[in-house]
């Protein structure tokens, strides 16, 4: 087993870290060597901890292991669930040594990073993401946070993991359509940066969606190499690293409307990576070949086209004014000036845009209409 096991390093210099990426690492993988101190608390939700905690935790032989299990949803990436983690680390004693260890999707992975990053003003923390969305993106790169009832991921911190351990047999319990929300990012990082990729994915999305472990490592392999490369190119998003975001302003502005955890992360980024090839198609940036190649892609993972029912151009547009990469409120896109080659601009034509929206809003909706 160990023989598939892929390593690379996120070059942060004396922030570097590892992502350990193969199968059947939980329950055998040492992790002890990234914990300085001797106490370490696992932050799980009550969905994960019955399927890993017991194998994350033999992760960590010889160390006082405690565990924080919160209500699973995107519904609890909020202060009063936040405070939970603090509570229990108060309660254990836990000190400046400790180690939080992540054992969950991107929202666990957010939120004990976000404790992490502020728990005695900065403890280290430990990524063991099992879901295939925090696998590929939210485990790596150090963005961290909770959501605000007016915007998503609104408050947080940067604070690197001290190692990212994948193992993908985790998968094997993730419900498909969590599987599809998955696709949608390792789908952006072919769109983003490395058409060839791209063409691996088309090649081999149906092993993907099946699950398929050898398939899953590479695409696991690959976006995590992408992901490193930008993050180690740009780590606190001051240019470059605004690129990973491609689909995710309208994506928001849909997880915004729709109720957060109504329509899962993924989800929404795989219709606004839509909608971002469609408007960089009405601004003269790439061909409707182009744009047809990722709409199909972005299809056969089995992610929704259209926006939710009832949702409309004025929707979006309020919901946009709310996002991270705007600047002296002029609204800044992702765009795809070619396939593998993607911009952040704000050189946005609001009559194009209205027909992308126009385009995407229709009375039906897409999922959980
Ligand atoms: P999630 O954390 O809600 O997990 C999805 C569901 O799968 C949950 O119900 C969870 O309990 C369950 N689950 C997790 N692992 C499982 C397994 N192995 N088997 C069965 N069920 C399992 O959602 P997600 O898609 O992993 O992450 C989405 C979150 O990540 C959003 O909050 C998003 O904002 C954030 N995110 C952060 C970054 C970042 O860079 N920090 C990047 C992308 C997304
Ligand atoms: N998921 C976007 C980023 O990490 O920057």
């Amino acid at each position: 087993m160990r023989d598939s096991l892929r390593e690379l390093t996120v070059e942060l210099g004396e922030r570097a870290y590892p992502i350990v990426i193969g199968q059947g690492l939980l329950g055998s993988y040492d992790l002890t060597p990234f914990v300085q101190g001797t106490q370490v608390m696992i932050v799980t939700n009550e969905t994960v901890a019955p399927l890993y905690l017991e194998s994350a935790r033999a992760c960590f032989p010889g160390k006082q292991v405690d565990t924080v299990i919160l209500p699973d949803g995107e519904k609890y990436k909020d202060w009063q669930t936040l405070n939970l983690i603090f509570d229990r680390l108060l309660e254990m004693r836990h000190s400046r040594k400790t180690t939080l260890v992540a054992l969950g999707g991107g929202v666990v992975g957010d939120m004990a990073g976000f404790a992490a990053a502020s728990y005695q003003r900065g403890v280290p923390f430990i990524q063991i993401p099992t879901t295939l969305l925090s696998q590929v993106d939210s485990s790596v790169g150090g963005k961290t946070g909770i959501n605000h009832p007016l915007g998503k991921n609104m408050i947080g911190a940067f604070h690197q993991p001290e190692a990212v351990l994948i193992d993908t047999d985790s998968l094997g319990t993730l419900p498909p359509r969590e599987v599809s929300a998955g696709l949608a990012e390792v789908i952006k990082y072919g769109l983003i940066r490395d058409t060839d990729f791209l063409g691996w994915l088309e090649q081999n999305i149906a092993s993907l969606v099946d699950l398929e472990t050898a398939a899953l490592v590479e695409a696991i392999y690959r976006s995590c190499a992408c992901k490193a490369e930008v993050v180690a190119l740009d780590e606190k998003e001051g240019g470059l690293r605004a690129i990973l975001n491609l689909g995710h302003t309208f994506g928001h502005a849909i997880e915004t409307f729709a109720g957060y955890g109504t329509w899962l992360h993924g989800e929404a980024v795989g219709t606004g990576m839509m909608m971002a090839a469609d408007l960089s198609l009405r601004q003269g940036m790439i061909s409707e070949q182009d744009r047809i190649r990722a709409v199909r892609l972005i299809e056969r993972a089995s992610l929704p086209g259209q926006a939710p029912a009832g949702m409309v151009p004025d929707d979006f547009r309020r919901l946009m004014a709310v996002d991270k990469k705007n600047v002296d409120g002029s609204l800044r896109l992702v765009l795809l000036r070619a396939m593998g080659d993607a911009v952040v601009t704000d050189q946005i034509d609001t009559n194009q845009l209205d027909a992308t929206l126009r385009a995407y809003c229709t009375t039906s909706g897409g999922v959980n209409a």
